[in-house]
């Protein structure tokens, strides 16, 4: 069912996604499975003081009928992760497959029945002045918590004065802590401003991304989506999207370099990511995209999308990891 805007709501209202129905019980801390509120790291710590680490976000979605929990493309979000281990230099004591046991039993022990999100972390635990990564201490945490929408389904954007970060500042193509400030300044000035989200540009002038999602827009029937140089998370929402254009669309996808007025004079543009899922955004700095509501490439790929990742379509459940 595809959600539209009710204009009564309040715009800190429309971003909220409904509560999470409790508080987490678990985190895998240090090796092993503890207490939340026992998974502390000090202030003292690097990751604290200089944002140094790196983060996943995944979801797994409740199938009442399977009574079956599904976690959406869990070893593409770990090869992510690792990717992201990489550019620090630093290693951890734990291979794909543990990662994945990891992720699976932290799902488990919280028992959730309904859906959820899933937060692997590296951290820099080093306590000293000097920011490196070298020498340093790194390790793996991950907790979860019960996850409805990150943001509607139907938003209004505008263009962010905030610039996304280039590569040889910090390389947006891995989910890097301290890289998150800057979707922090794009967020809160979008909200500020009575927006739901952000369009962030890179430093060419070239649109990137939203604050925590890849964009997508449509015109003359084609699907054109920033490419992997152009400073954005390589997503894995966006590869799927791809994919389900070309396989079950039938419908073009370009990945190159989008002009901000590109945006105004599409005929749709879409927002998609693990939090965001496939959203329409129907205004761009007070100019109405296509008719003001939800065309129909994005509301068939948002319904594609919300089958799979339930697990109602039986092509792609090797997508799909079950928790229970
Ligand atoms: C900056 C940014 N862009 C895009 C995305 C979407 O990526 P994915 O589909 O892998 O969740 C995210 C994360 O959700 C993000 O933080």
């Amino acid at each position: 069912m595809v959600q539209t805007l009710d204009p009564a709501l309040k715009t800190h209202e429309k971003n909220a996604g409904p509560p999470a129905t409790r508080h987490p019980q678990w985190a895998f801390f240090k090796g092993e499975f503890v207490p939340i509120d026992d998974a502390k790291v000090s202030i003292m710590s690097q990751v604290v003081n200089y944002g140094i680490g790196a983060f996943g976000g995944i979801r797994g979605y409740w199938n009442e009928d399977k009574q079956q929990l599904y976690v959406f493309r869990l070893s593409d979000h770990i090869r992510r992760f690792l990717s992201a281990c990489k550019l620090f230099n630093a290693t951890i004591p734990y291979s794909d497959a543990d990662l994945k046991r990891i992720i699976v039993d932290l799902l488990r022990r919280e028992g959730y029945r309904e859906d959820a999100y899933i937060r692997p972390l590296l951290y820099n635990a080093t306590e000293d002045i000097t920011p490196r990564l070298y020498d340093a201490d790194f390790d793996f945490a991950a907790f979860s918590r019960a996850q409805g929408n990150y943001i509607r389904l139907s938003v209004r954007a505008c263009t962010s004065t905030w610039r996304r970060l280039d590569d040889n500042i910090i390389p947006s193509r891995g989910k890097i802590t301290g890289g998150y400030i800057n979707s922090a300044f794009a967020k809160s000035e979008a909200h500020w401003n009575g927006y739901d989200e952000a369009i962030v540009l890179n430093q060419d002038g070239h649109v990137a991304e939203g604050s925590a999602m890849n964009l997508f827009i449509v015109r003359e029937g084609r699907l054109r989506t920033p490419s992997v140089n152009d400073n954005i998370l390589e997503g894995i929402t966006r590869n799927s999207i791809i994919q389900l254009a070309r396989e079950e669309l039938d419908i073009e996808v370009e990945e190159r370099s989008i002009d901000r007025s590109e945006l105004y004079i599409a005929d749709e543009v879409l927002f998609c990511g693990t939090g965001a899922q496939v959203a329409a955004v129907v205004e761009i700095d007070h100019r109405s995209i296509g008719n003001g509501r939800m065309g129909p490439v994005t509301q068939q790929l948002q319904e594609t999308y919300f089958e799979i990742v339930r697990g109602k379509n039986p092509k792609y459940m090797d997508w799909l990891t079950p928790v229970y």
